[in-house]
Order: structure tokens, then sequence, then C-alpha cells
């Protein structure tokens, strides 16, 4: 049985499908998908069912990546699906749109990283809540608040820095106290942290 702070004693949220192949968990789901890195990770702990969740298309919040760009990532989860997991079931869609076609508890586990500005990130936590399975656990990227200036190359575009805005860590705050759950924080070594919750 997996205690929710045993996702702090991570080092990278890459390790989370550690702790996904020890709750057995069949049904994943990343809201925020882009190239897929972090999905293949999930994919680690070999779920039955992956379902990826992002428009693949300009977002306001995402308003410095071309249509192109997301091009090449749909291409590359395609890609992904077809050499290396095919559990992966891509959806194109508005991840609100996407919450409404499935039932209550549909999900082992959901990983939330779409756009990361306060009300993007609470919609989708209250979205994404009745989708996920008693004792199963959410989880998502980015829990920071404020802004902050991140080098193009770690966006995977060319040019100066991007000044971004996150509220992250304000919605998932919020969202603890008003539902009285225990959270999470996986500490990156890369020093972005990860937030965890579970459902009782
Ligand atoms: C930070 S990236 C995801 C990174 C990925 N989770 C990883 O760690 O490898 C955010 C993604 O969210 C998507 N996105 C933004 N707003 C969205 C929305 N309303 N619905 C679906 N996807 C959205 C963007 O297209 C972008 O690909």
């Amino acid at each position: 049985m997996i205690n929710i702070q045993d996702f702090a004693k991570l080092t990278s949220r890459y390790q989370i499908h550690t702790l996904l192949a020890a709750t057995n968990v069949k049904k994943i789901c990343e809201v925020g998908v882009d190239h897929g890195w972090n999905l293949t990770n999930l994919c680690k702990c070999k779920p039955e069912l992956a379902v990826a969740i992002d428009l693949w298309d300009f977002s306001p919040y995402y308003d410095f990546y071309t249509k192109e760009f997301h091009e090449r990532n749909y291409t590359e989860i395609i890609r992904r699906k077809i050499e290396e997991n095919d559990c992966i079931f891509p959806i194109r869609l508005d991840s609100i749109k996407a919450a409404k076609i499935f039932p209550d508890n549909y999900f082992d586990f959901i990983y939330i990283d779409a756009s990361h500005d306060y009300e993007s990130v609470r919609n989708n936590i209250e979205a994404y809540w009745r989708l996920i399975g008693k004792d199963c656990f959410m989880a998502g990227h980015d829990y920071l608040d404020g802004h902050k200036e991140i080098p193009a190359e770690k966006l995977r575009i060319k040019g100066d820095p991007v000044r971004i805005e996150f509220g992250v860590k304000r919605a998932v705050d919020e969202f603890v106290l008003k539902n009285n759950l225990e959270l999470a924080v996986i500490n990156d070594e890369n020093g972005i942290p990860s937030w965890v919750i579970q459902k009782k």
C-alpha cells in the first residue's frame, strides 16, 4: 500500500511510475502532454490505457508556440504510440471538454500539466477530480506561483527568455484546504516541484 508521502521521497517526477507500478494502476491520464516526455515515463508503470489530452494547437497561455510546433508534438505522440506505447490514446481537445467524455472514478492516476495560470489549473483540478477513483492519486507539475523568466531552450524554442505567470501553487493549496486533503510535494532535483493529492 502506497502512502501519499512516499511521493515526497522521490527526487524526480520521472520516478512517479515506480509508485504507480506498486499500486497496479490500469488507467492513467495526462492533461497537457506536449511531445510526451513525461507521459512516456508514466507509461513505464505499464498501464492498460494512457489517455493523452492536449489541444496541440494555439492556447493563450502558450502564445509563443507556433502551429508547426504543436503539429510536430502531435506527430511525435502518434509515433510514440505506434513505436513505443500502444496504450497511449491521444485526445486532441480542450481539457475541460475532454473531461466530460469520461464517467466518474474512471482513472487510477491523473497528471495535470496544461496551462499554469491560476484559473486554468483550478478549473482542470475541479473538472478532473470527479474522474479519479477512490484512494487514487492526482498530481501535477510546476507547483509554483508568481512570474518566472524561462530560458527559450527550456521551452524548446529560439530567442529571448519568456516571462511566464504561474498560479499552480495557489490553485492546489486552495483545493487542498477546501477539500481537507493531504498534499505531498516532489522536490524535483531540477528545481521544479510537482504536487500530489489523493482521493479518500
Ligand atoms: C507544459 S506542456 C506539457 C508538458 C508535458 N506534460 C511534459 O511534462 O512533458 C503544456 C501543454 O498543455 C497544452 N494545453 C494548454 N492549454 C490547454 C487546454 N486548454 N486544453 C488542452 N491542452 C492544453 C499545450 O498545448 C501544451 O502542449
